[in-house]
């Protein structure tokens, strides 16, 4: 049966790095079928929607989804709701690929990349697993209001329900049993209760699925602190959506550039995985040619791994980056003077 990955490239530079992936896909997995749709500023620009029924609905019939970016400073004036973000935030929460997985490994031809000392960064391998349709995202009541004598307030809600953190908890475990096997938790169970629930929910999960997996829990504000002291401590970060949101962004620059990060979004087996760049839509250097096409054309690699099941295909992505790497391959973000183009054409050449 044939495979279909839809293309949501999005706005800024989403459909830069989108489209070296696509050229990525076309020669690894020639008889994937792909289709393309709108979303985020790009969406609201055409439908006055940051997605459409229509786009949700290609999504769920594909196999796997690739996303650009969203968001820009031309629609900073338009409502919440209405925001490209909501686009991204539907379409997860319409997905329901609830683990979001955002691995940090170091190129060795990056090391010296990272703002942080060779020997801290040399060798890391970690993953970042994010709880992605619950939590303070999408908790309710959420608003701006007024008060009868004036006051202003704004406020979110943190909430975790057990079901949505057993299901999480079962993917980081499962996970971390095809790796190291040790599962370190993160939250604030010294100020929140939605983070002494996840602590406690966690801890009976793994005490009845987590045979072979050691597991640890750290407050999220000492974690942010482990991950630039000692970041090879870790193996696998459990995380809620917003402290998993931080935390992905703070181990990216371990890696000597966001420019590098992809992720994947799973929900339950059989349904569509999300994949995308951990980066966002970068307006200062969009439709200048001199995005990092890195972290797109990795999210292919995991969309191959994770989704369509081809871990061949997924092997000659990554080899081929890694040695595009060495060859002293450099977009501006890691140092070097490459355009999109070349570094893809780089990546290319080492298939
Ligand atoms: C991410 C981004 C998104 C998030 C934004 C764009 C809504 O920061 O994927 O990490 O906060 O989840
Ligand atoms: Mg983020």
């Amino acid at each position: 049966m044939t495979q279909t990955l839809l293309l949501l490239p999005g706005d800024g530079i989403g459909p830069e790095v989108t489209a070296a992936a696509a050229r990525i896909a076309k020669l690894v997995a020639p008889d994937l079928e792909t289709q393309e749709g709108l979303v985020g500023g790009a969406s609201i620009d055409a439908y006055g929607t940051p997605l459409t029924d229509e786009t949700l609905a290609l999504a769920k019939a594909a196999d796997a989804v690739l996303l650009g970016a969203v968001g820009g400073p031309k629609w900073t004036d338009v409502a919440r709701d209405k925001r490209p973000e909501m686009g991204l935030l539907g379409l997860r929460k319409g997905l329901d690929v609830f683990a979001n997985l955002r691995p940090a490994y170091c190129f060795n031809a990056l090391v010296d990349a990272s703002s942080l000392k060779r020997e801290i960064v040399e060798g890391l391998d970690l993953m970042i697993v994010r709880e992605l349709t619950s939590g303070v995202y999408f908790g309710q009541p959420r608003g701006i209001d007024t008060d009868a004598d004036g006051t202003r307030r704004g406020y979110d809600t943190s909430v975790y329900t057990s079901p949505e953190v057993e299901r999480v908890t079962r993917v980081a475990l499962e996970i971390a049993r095809g790796r190291a096997g040790r599962v370190c938790s993160v939250e604030k169970s010294n100020v929140m209760e939605t983070g002494l629930f996840w602590r406690n929910e966690v801890t009976s999960v793994h005490q009845a699925h987590g045979a072979g997996v050691e597991l640890s829990h750290m407050l999220a504000d000492a974690c942010a602190m482990e991950l630039v002291r000692n970041p090879k401590q870790f193996d696998v970060i459990l995380a809620d959506n917003l402290f998993g949101d931080l935390l992905s962004d703070e181990a990216s620059m371990l890696t000597g550039s966001i420019g590098m990060l992809p992720s994947a979004s799973l929900g339950i087996e059989g349904t569509p995985g999300l994949f995308e760049p951990v980066h966002g839509s970068a307006p200062d250097i969009a439709g200048q040619g001199l995005a990092n096409p890195c972290a797109a054309i990795l999210s292919l690699e995991m969309a191959l791994r994770w989704s369509l099941a081809r871990p061949d295909a997924a092997d000659r992505v990554m080899g081929a980056v890694a040695k595009a790497l060495e060859g002293g391959a450099r977009t501006r973000d890691l140092g070097g003077s490459m355009s999109t183009d070349q570094m893809t054409d780089a990546i290319i050449d080492k298939l």
